[in-house]
């Protein structure tokens, strides 16, 4: 029996953002068949676009797509042409408020070296060869949400202020998604914070150590920030579940993406209690965009973290990562990765993978004995 569809609401945004998250809906329905289900798209503005058609980043029309939908798959938003505009109406605004609207409270960022691309790291293959880490950022708290906040004048001088605040729920919450996490992977937690310097970051050790107690199974450690970007340089592989605040994790995220070396290949979800959104961690990339070259990978692995996450569909998640492993690892390119001397387009790289996925699921249901009785 056909199960009802998946309903997706798609937000291209900006640069190269509707070019990828094309490929990502092609490699989806490429699967309807061999996964007996359906997906529902509806596609709705954000960002710059949004900007330019509404005068609004984020469009009452937009929140209300994403509130029907089950999830969320964005492409990028922001670009040259936008960047002097006041704060409030530049595309980032458009994505910081859909954050806040769907109560988008971690934000999941893996960084996994692939060994058919290690040379591409901005490090020596030694060093980055096994990284596996994913970053648990909190995404809803801290400096970039807390007051007051603002450019203030005070005695003939302005004074810019912004204020870090975690209130103990903001940090249990996230906490107990890195531990649950951690157990599907190496049962390692690694809490970043400045606690020798913030007291946000005391109330922050205090409360992963409290949550820490519910997950005996777990190992957990805790880093300050600074140490941490300089172990994740030295010792990439000593990490597994990375859970740190929203600025400290925006920060850590960039520097864990150029381990890989390939930032048009890492994805991300960020997640709420009812809602859920899947983007690529690379921007949109304005100088390539329309021009066929755009890695569209990350989008499809953030779609393959939407299967998994949102659908539950452990298995697609996994074929879709596999296929990408796969065509990377016969060389297949975009321009993004040096070392083939004629790249491909973004809409082949999709079309590669597309294929690649359905003949992985189609050969784990040949192999699946048959449930069906005459
Ligand atoms: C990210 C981005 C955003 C952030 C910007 C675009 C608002 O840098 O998702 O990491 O700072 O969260
Ligand atoms: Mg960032």
């Amino acid at each position: 029996m056909m199960q009802a569809p998946f309903r997706i609401a798609l937000l291209p945004g900006d640069g190269i953002g509707p070019e990828v998250v094309s490929e990502a809906v092609k490699v989806l329905q490429a699967l309807e068949e061999v996964l007996g289900a359906t997906f529902r798209f509806q596609t709705g503005l954000i960002g710059g676009a949004a900007l330019d058609q509404t005068a609004l980043p984020l469009p009452p029309e937009t929140i209300s797509i994403c509130n029907s939908a089950q999830a969320v798959l964005l492409g990028a938003v922001g670009g040259p042409q936008w960047d002097s505009k006041r704060p409030e109406v530049r595309p980032e605004q458009g994505l910081l408020q859909l954050r806040q609207r769907l109560g988008l409270f971690v934000n999941l960022r893996p960084a996994k070296v692939l060994e058919s691309l290690v040379n591409l790291s901005a490090l020596k293959p030694d060093r980055v060869r096994g990284t596996d880490l994913v970053i648990v950022r909190e995404l809803l708290g801290g400096i970039y949400f807390g007051n007051p906040r603002g450019i203030f004048a005070r005695n003939g001088e302005r004074m810019g202020v912004n204020t870090e605040v975690y209130r103990e729920h903001e940090i249990e919450r996230v906490a107990h998604r890195a531990f649950v996490l951690a157990r599907t992977r190496r049962n390692k937690v690694t809490s970043v914070d400045k606690a020798n310097v913030l007291e946000s970051s005391r109330l922050w050790r205090e409360v992963v150590k409290r949550v820490a107690l519910s997950y005996p199974d777990v190992e957990l450690d805790h880093m300050y920030v600074d140490a941490c970007a300089m172990r994740l340089i030295e010792n990439p592989t000593s990490f597994d579940v990375v859970l740190t605040t929203n600025l400290f994790g925006d920060i850590l995220s960039d520097e864990a993406a150029m381990l890989t070396g390939s930032i048009g290949l890492l994805p991300s979800a960020s997640l709420g209690e009812h809602s859920a959104l899947y983007e690529p961690i690379h921007g949109s990339a304005p100088s390539i965009a329309g021009r066929k070259r755009a890695n569209p990978i990350a989008a499809i692995a953030s779609a393959a973290m939407m299967m998994r996450y949102s659908f539950r569909k452990e298995d697609v998640a996994d074929a879709m990562e596999t296929a990408i492993e796969r065509v990377l690892k016969r060389g297949v390119r975009t321009p993004d990765l040096p070392g083939r001397k004629r790249p491909l387009t973004t809409s082949r790289v999709g079309d590669l993978v597309a294929a690649e996925t359905c003949k992985l699921l189609r050969h784990a249901t040949s192999k699946k004995p048959s449930r069906r009785r005459k």
